[in-house]
């Protein structure tokens, strides 16, 4: 990490001692380390102890503005390659969470575009709150990334999970992602993926959605993410955990899928349409639940918005990857919708076939490319599908995308 530039955010809590040994760390480890302080923090260190460890002048006070020439707080988050907000406490994760800047490190975290981590410490209660774990889902949702809290002994006297990491493991996380940083072929690309089922509505109590589970979308996400894109996850209703460093939206029916993909589809460079969308959502959406009847229902559907078929129509620079779920005719299905979608690339896969279908580990894919050609890859796991699958996309951009 040599000459990286680590901006250290410390807010108040017990755990003030081990940002002290982690300004060392960095250091020794080559990063040049500034470090912003809360009024709380200085209570359990004082900031000498801080400029003593980074050789850098510690900022408190919004307003101590020691260059004419330079703001503060904008300045020193600009200045930033990564930002570390050690420890975090609940009280400083709820102002990030809602946009607060009432102090020098909570106006600072709002300034800046360097990638935010959080590393929180605090009572394993207060670690459990709903309040605390909403907003911390909600940091994840705009990509930043979690150092979770060890278990153990904590300094309020009860043992479980609050801890903040070690200082040592804090700093290998930061070598390893610098390290990786350095190959990626997609740093500085915008990547969509969308995820999981639609849900059409019925009335109030039921919809219409399909067995996706939204698992190869997540996958392709972080695979993304790993190769140094810049991903936005635009996610049906599923159960996984959103991942982190991945800024996701969250939608239920194909319309909101429709509008959230194309707000953002200007600013993209790949979009993979991992989502099963459903084709038909009903005519009639009732206000009231709808009351049972004698004898039988029938329900009139109408077509949703086709969004591939749309970006295919649109298309300027945008790579597109979509999908193919079939059950029989893989190869002549998948060839028809790489051509009426006009996408440059369609992942496809048997759905009937084991190891491949729907809510497991595994998928078994073939890539249609648009020289009529294919490649089939052999029974995987969906992350290492999701590698492949953007291995190849990277490829047949080429350099000149
Ligand atoms: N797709 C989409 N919008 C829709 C339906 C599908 O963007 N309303 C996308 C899917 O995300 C996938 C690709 O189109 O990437 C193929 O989806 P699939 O359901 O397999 O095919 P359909 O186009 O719906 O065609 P069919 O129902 O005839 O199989």
């Amino acid at each position: 990490m040599n000459g990286k530039h680590i901006l250290l955010c410390v807010s108040g809590g017990i755990a003030v001692y081990k940002a002290a040994a982690l300004t060392s760390k960095l250091k020794q480890a080559g990063a040049e380390v500034k470090v912003v302080m809360t009024e709380s923090a200085q209570q359990f260190v004082t900031p000498i102890t801080f400029q003593a460890l980074s050789g850098q002048p510690v900022y408190t006070d919004t307003f101590d503005e020691k260059d004419p020439m330079k703001i503060a707080h904008i300045d020193i988050a600009d200045w930033a390659d990564l930002v570390i907000v050690a420890p975090a406490t609940a009280n400083m994760i709820a102002k990030m969470a809602n946009g607060i800047g009432d102090d020098m490190v909570s106006t600072v975290l709002l300034a800046g575009t360097a990638p935010r981590w959080i590393a929180p410490a605090m009572n394993v209660h207060m670690h459990a709150h709903p309040a605390v774990q909403n907003n911390m889902n909600t940091l994840k949702s705009f990509g930043y990334r979690f150092i979770e809290p060890g278990e153990g002994y904590l300094a309020c006297g009860y043992t479980g999970k609050g801890r903040l990491e070690e200082p040592e493991v804090i700093v290998a996380l930061v070598a390893d992602y610098f390290s990786e940083h350095q190959h990626k072929p997609l740093a500085g690309k915008k990547v969509i993926v969308t995820a999981g089922p639609t849900r059409e509505a019925v009335d109030p109590v039921r919809f219409f959605t399909n067995r996706s589970t939204g698992k190869m979308g997540y996958a392709v996400a972080e695979a993304a993410r790993d190769l140094g894109a810049d991903v936005e996850l635009i996610s049906g209703p599923v159960t996984i955990e959103p991942p982190s460093g991945i800024s996701i939206t969250h939608v239920e029916s194909a319309e909101e899928m429709f509008q959230a993909v194309m707000s953002s589809y200007d600013k993209s460079d790949i979009v993979v349409k991992t989502a099963a969308v459903a084709d038909y959502r009903p005519k009639r959406v009732h206000d009231h639940k709808m009351k049972k009847q004698d004898g039988e229902l029938s329900m009139e559907l109408e077509r949703t918005t086709d969004i591939l078929k749309t970006l295919g129509e649109q298309k300027k620079h945008q790579f597109l990857i979509g999908f193919a779920a079939e059950t029989d005719n893989v190869k002549t299905y998948a060839k028809r919708k790489l051509e009426s979608k006009n996408a440059d690339m369609i992942v496809a896969n048997n759905v009937k076939q084991a190891g491949a279908g729907f809510g497991g580990d595994t998928n078994i894919i073939t890539i249609f490319y648009r020289d009529g050609s294919h490649k089939e890859f052999d029974m995987m796991s969906k992350k290492e599908a999701a590698v492949h699958l953007l291995t190849e996309a990277i490829e047949q951009m080429g350099d000149g995308q």
